[in-house]
């Protein structure tokens, strides 16, 4: 893919500070708490790794693996846990942390698989709340940015399993 397939949107440095104010703030919402960060593969991975390393708090680390978009760049709607958390989240508090939140279908589904396991507490942080397609209401305690629309890859977002590892986010310009 070349450069004029995509448009940046946010640096790395960006990124970087959406971060760290995402984990100030979350610092101080848990203070003398622990909390359990829920990553959701593969997306999330680079966005937990760093939330996590700025966290003041201390923090276990688990991930459930879901299945949704098969390929491509539309929902199925269709939700599945094809790896479960390992930690046992009764009486914990939890916090899934999300790469993009699109439809809402998935981070919904995850929500009631999650809330199933009775923690003492759920709240949700996704890196990105990209409105135009949500279908149900979710609750975002924590967000990065506010998108209208758009196809999002980098930073743990992929196209078709590209892009992830780039460290800036960009919108890809999709070709008729
Ligand atoms: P939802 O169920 O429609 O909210 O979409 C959930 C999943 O679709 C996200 O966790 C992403 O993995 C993927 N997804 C949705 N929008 C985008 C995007 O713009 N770029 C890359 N992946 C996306
Ligand atoms: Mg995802």
């Amino acid at each position: 893919m070349n450069q004029s397939e995509k448009r940046l949107l946010f640096t790395a440095e960006d990124i970087a500070h959406q971060v760290q104010r995402l984990a100030g703030q979350i610092s101080e919402d848990y203070q003398g708490k622990e909390i359990i960060l829920v990553g959701v593969l593969k997306g999330a991975f680079i966005f937990l790794a760093d939330l996590a390393r700025q966290l003041a708090i201390p923090t276990q680390l688990d991930f459930v693996r879901l299945a949704s978009y098969g390929s491509g760049t539309e929902s199925s709607g269709k939700v599945e846990i094809t790896t479960d958390v390992q930690l046992d989240l009764h009486g914990r508090d939890v916090l899934i942390v999300e790469d993009i939140v699109d439809s809402g279908l998935t981070t919904a589904f995850l929500r009631e698989h999650l809330l199933a396991k009775k923690p003492r507490s759920l709240k949700i942080c996704t890196l990105l709340d990209k409105r135009e397609r949500r279908s149900v209401s979710i609750p975002l305690d924590y967000v990065g940015w506010h998108l209208d629309k758009g196809f999002i890859v980098g930073y743990g977002l992929d196209c078709n399993e590209a892009h992830r590892q780039l460290p800036d986010i960009y919108e890809l310009i999709l070709q008729p």
